[in-house]
């Protein structure tokens, strides 16, 4: 199939328009992610494929924390999430000369996946300035996070694009989520 054919704009089932770049975005991210999911003998999708994945979204992160605004705290954080079906959404931290009006980078690029029709995850990558420590998400992100179920990835970075992977579950055990809502 011709270039212009396998990425052209498209309507997803959803409803959702997509860019012939995020088309593109869409295939490379599946393609990936569903070698590694694949089953299979062990092995069959390497570390290297998956490490690949997760090197894209911290470098998405990191070129999302170049647009943070944050004038009072100066404090640049990026963030981007990996959808069920392979989108990205970016976000950065949004402050407020109300301090507590400001917003966190991973809860703009959440909600800006919510606000086109998307809540089920796989990953979220976070990035900071910081050299000699991981960025870890504040309790509100947490929570906010929490609210898309606990069976997903959180990625921590150090400024040089290290990361390391955690659960919702270590960051946030004994969570209070929307099943706790619902009568037993
Ligand atoms: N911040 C984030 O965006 N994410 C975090 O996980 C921690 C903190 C922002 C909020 C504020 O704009 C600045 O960093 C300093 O707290």
């Amino acid at each position: 199939m011709a270039y212009h054919q396998k990425f052209a704009p498209c309507l997803t089932s959803s409803g959702i328009y997509l860019s012939k770049f995020q088309v593109q975005k869409k295939a490379y991210f599946c393609e990936v992610w569903c070698k590694m999911s694949s089953p299979g003998p062990v092995g069959a999708h390497s570390d290297e494929d998956s490490n690949h994945v997760i090197r894209s979204l911290v470098q998405k992160s990191q070129e999302a924390r170049n647009q943070a605004y944050c004038p009072y705290s100066n404090f640049r954080v990026g963030a981007a999430v990996l959808t069920s079906d392979e989108i990205v959404f970016t976000g950065c931290n949004v402050e407020n000369a109300s301090y507590p009006a400001g917003l966190c980078a991973e809860r703009t690029a959440i909600s800006k996946a919510v606000s086109e029709g998307h809540t089920s995850f796989k990953a979220i990558a976070i990035a900071s300035d910081l050299k000699d420590d991981f960025i870890f998400p504040c309790g509100v992100c947490r929570q906010f996070m929490r609210e898309f179920g606990l069976e997903w990835d959180i990625y921590p970075t150090k400024s040089d694009g290290s990361y390391q992977r955690m659960t919702l579950d270590e960051l946030l055990p004994h969570s209070f989520g929307p099943d706790d809502l619902r009568p037993k």
